[in-house]
């Protein structure tokens, strides 16, 4: 119980034994209770009203102090609820807080690896574009070697066709200068002939041989496969098999096929069809055969004539 509570109500309890206890009238104070009946009856109904006032004084006393313990106990309830709450709360910010703190940690970690990761991004990057470095300075010393092959191969063929002319030529010439040169070189102009012409011949039974890698799209006939047959190529103009797709190079094309454009187009037909067209975006649908050995391209070509 309350402490004050249980106070008041001690408190309580003695005033209403005293005002019990306390004689109401002199008369009652002289005279014994046992000595007279009518005196006894007197004392009860004197006490009784003074009893009965002590206990609603008493029931009034207790409800105010009860209202009062009641108030208080409220108050202390309102209090532990509000300690509650706060403890509550308290718990909460903290909670919060610890979320907080777990969030940023892990924002920080995603982000600590998102860098990570385009350092990655960036390592790969460069290593692709140093792998593209290297390829492409290969593929620039290929298509040098290649051009140079091609250069090579048609001044080849240009000198030994100068220097046919030529050979006929110097003599006319040597002897407007000297007559004395004359006899030596005019002696024998069959061999300069000669020479000249076995350069240019090359043999057709290794032509054949190295023919076969053509034969996957070509035809030696007049029949198409995937590309022209090649019945008569030799001086045929290019693109004009009928009933095959060309490509645009190809189908507008107007040179004719001879030994220096087919050297070239043996070697690289990609980069011999702009050359041929002066086109330098036009291309063909003929792979590149990398034949651009002077004396292959010879044999092969020997071998074509046959056709
Ligand atoms: C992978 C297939 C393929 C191979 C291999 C191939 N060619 Fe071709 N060739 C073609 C195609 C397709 C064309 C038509 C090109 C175009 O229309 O641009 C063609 C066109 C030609 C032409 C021009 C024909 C014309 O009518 O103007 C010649 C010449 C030629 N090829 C010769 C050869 C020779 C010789 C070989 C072997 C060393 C060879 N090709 C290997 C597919 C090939």
């Amino acid at each position: 119980m309350n402490r004050r509570f249980y106070l008041i109500c001690v408190m309580a309890l003695s005033l209403a034994a005293c005002q019990a206890e306390e004689p109401t009238s002199p008369h009652e104070k002289t005279t014994p209770m046992s000595q007279s009946s009518s005196a006894a009856a007197s004392t009860v109904a004197v006490t009784k009203p003074i009893e009965h006032n002590a206990a609603q004084n008493l029931q009034a006393n207790m409800a105010k102090a009860k209202a009062k313990a009641e108030a208080e106990a409220e108050a202390v309830q309102v209090i532990e609820n509000a300690k509650v709450v706060v403890t509550e709360k308290t718990a909460e910010a903290s909670k919060a807080v610890e979320t907080a703190k777990v969030v940023v940690a892990e924002k920080v970690t995603q982000a600590s690896k998102a860098t990570e990761t385009v350092k990655t991004i960036v390592v790969e990057k460069a290593a692709q574009a140093s792998k593209a470095a290297e390829t492409a300075k290969v593929a620039v010393a290929e298509k040098a070697t290649q051009v140079a092959a091609t250069v090579k191969t048609v001044v080849t063929e240009k000198m030994a066709a100068v220097s046919k002319p030529a050979a006929a030529l110097k003599p006319a010439a040597t002897v407007k200068n000297s007559e004395l040169t004359m006899p030596a070189v005019v002696a024998n102009p069959a061999t300069h002939i000669v020479t000249a012409t076995n350069t240019q011949t090359g043999d057709a039974v290794k032509g054949k041989a190295l023919a076969r890698k053509c034969m996957a799209c070509h035809a030696f006939t007049d029949k198409k496969k995937m590309g022209p047959g090649l019945k008569a190529i030799m001086g045929r103009k290019a693109g004009s098999m009928t009933g095959m797709k060309y490509s645009e190079a190809l189908a507008s094309g107007n040179w004719s096929w001879n030994e220096t454009n087919l050297g070239s187009w043996l070697c690289n037909s990609k980069t011999a069809v702009k050359e041929l067209t002066g086109d330098a975006k036009a291309k063909t649908k003929m792979p590149a055969q990398r034949i651009c050995d002077a004396d292959k391209q010879a044999d092969m070509i020997a071998f074509l004539k046959t056709l």
